[in-house]
């Protein structure tokens, strides 16, 4: 990259957790990236960027509305709102020419993301998605293996993903989109767009040609609500101190534990106590019996795909897992590879007949890959970015909007095809 050139200016539009961690990119490489405005509804969020980026009070909006109204004063915008504000917020900051960095997914819906598609050919931005886990070690070296041709041509792959009880209560039942009429999105959208993505990604150039999709809500309806529950934990539920969804068991009992969602209301007092935290959840959603809310996304789905080589993929969903894992495996013609997100490792085993063998066998220790940020993720996807606006020669990793239409294709027509019992439909890329 030319040090020599000037940073990359960019705006935040929704300060929320997501946008920050990529506009903290811009403190440890200011030479880079340059934070020189936002725009949030909230106060608290503006101020609080604006005295992190250190710029003055005309550069801080109150809406991306605003924003849009007055002139371009930037190279980019993070656009870091939620999902169902993507379409709406980006479109009129694209007709002002900026280009963009937008969380996933990207549109809600087939129609959305083609109104967004049209703008951005028109305009001629640049629009990078936040596929985050295409940029972590584990994926980018199963990439670079198939690319390698190692395993030969793709057979099968098989993408599975358990969501843990506690970020199934936190994000699917009691949270942010557990409700689909409110979040406008389904649970494959808002949790798999990555997981769909990355299968796309491996597949590619093989195009989704079918999909067909079965999931149901399984646990979490008034009917399988234990005898003598409550309403709320902390306040009426005779269970609090032994139900396994018991909100102070998964909250109070572990204050750090989401906590950019459950306790989002208490973001702005410095050291909030464990009575803030117990308030919080006598009053608000995250303190509601699991049984008795009001969500109305599946808690498990899975998702089988055809692609244009006759190969096969498939994508398991479990929400309620004791554990969070993703798991990966992809069996080719010359040998397979499988891998364990979580657990930092992948296999890869080589077919070989010699006398006394059955195969090759090499494993990829990633142990020392840290945890945080999506495993680097975010920082090398931001990184990334720059080069992306700048013209730069990018990384593999690269989710232009273009490289992120077939994922999220094929789960708008998967969740079509779970809403009419499995049924096949074709993919029209
Ligand atoms: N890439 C990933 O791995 C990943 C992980 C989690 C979440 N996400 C996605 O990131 C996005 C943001 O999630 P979050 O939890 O940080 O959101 P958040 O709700 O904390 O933040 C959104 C912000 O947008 C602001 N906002 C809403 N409408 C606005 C408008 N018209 N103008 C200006 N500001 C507006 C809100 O005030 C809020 O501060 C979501 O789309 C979510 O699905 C991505």
């Amino acid at each position: 990259m030319d040090m020599a050139k000037k940073p990359v200016t960019a705006i935040i539009l929704g300060a929320g957790h997501r946008a920050m961690a990529y506009a903290d990119f811009s403190l440890a490489h200011p030479d880079l990236l340059k934070i020189v405005g936002v725009a949030d509804l909230d106060e608290y969020r503006r101020k609080m960027v604006q005295e992190k980026f250190g710029f003055s009070e005309e550069f801080c909006f109150e809406s991306a509305e605003a924003l849009a109204k007055a002139p371009k004063f930037a190279d980019a915008v993070i656009n870091g709102t939620m999902d169902e504000q993507h379409v709406e917020t980006s479109i009129p900051l694209l007709e002002k020419g900026y280009d963009m960095l937008l969380e996933k997914p990207f549109a809600v819906n087939d129609e959305e993301m083609e109104r967004l598609l049209e703008v951005v050919k028109k305009h001629n931005n640049k629009v990078m998605i936040c596929h985050v886990l295409r940029y972590t070690p584990f994926y980018s070296t199963i990439k670079e293996k198939l690319i390698s041709g190692a395993i030969g041509e793709v057979i099968n792959i098989q993408t599975v993903e358990n969501v843990s009880y506690h970020h199934l209560s936190t994000s699917f039942v009691r949270g942010k989109w557990g409700n689909s009429k409110k979040c406008h999105t389904s649970m494959l959208l808002a949790k798999c767009c990555h997981d769909m993505d990355i299968m796309m990604w491996l597949m590619s150039p093989n195009k989704p040609v079918t999909v067909s999709s079965v999931g149901s809500k399984l646990q979490f309806k008034e009917e399988n609500a234990p005898e003598n529950s409550g309403t709320r934990c902390l306040v009426d539920c005779p269970r609090v101190d032994f139900c396994r969804y018991s909100a102070k068991r998964i909250y109070l009992d572990h204050p750090d534990r989401w906590e950019v969602y459950v306790w989002r209301d208490l973001e702005s007092i410095e050291n909030p106590t464990d009575e803030d935290r117990r308030k919080v959840l006598i009053e608000g959603d995250y303190g509601r019996c699991m049984y008795k809310c009001d969500n109305d996304v599946v808690d498990h789905q899975s998702v089988l795909v055809n692609f244009s080589n006759g190969a096969t993929g498939t994508h398991n969903m479990t929400g309620g897992s004791a554990e969070p894992l993703r798991t990966i495996r992809i069996i080719g013609t010359k040998g397979e590879i499988y891998g364990e997100f979580e657990n930092k490792f992948i296999n890869v085993k080589i077919i070989n007949p010699d006398p006394g063998k059955d195969y090759d066998e090499e494993y990829i220790d990633l142990s020392n890959v840290s945890s945080e940020g999506h495993s680097g993720g975010d920082e090398r996807l931001t990184s990334d970015f720059v080069r992306f606006i700048r013209g730069e020669e990018h990384s593999v990793s690269c989710t232009s909007i273009y490289d992120s239409v077939a994922g999220h294709k094929v789960i708008f027509l998967a969740d079509e095809s779970m809403n009419k019992n499995g049924e096949q439909i074709k993919v029209e890329l």
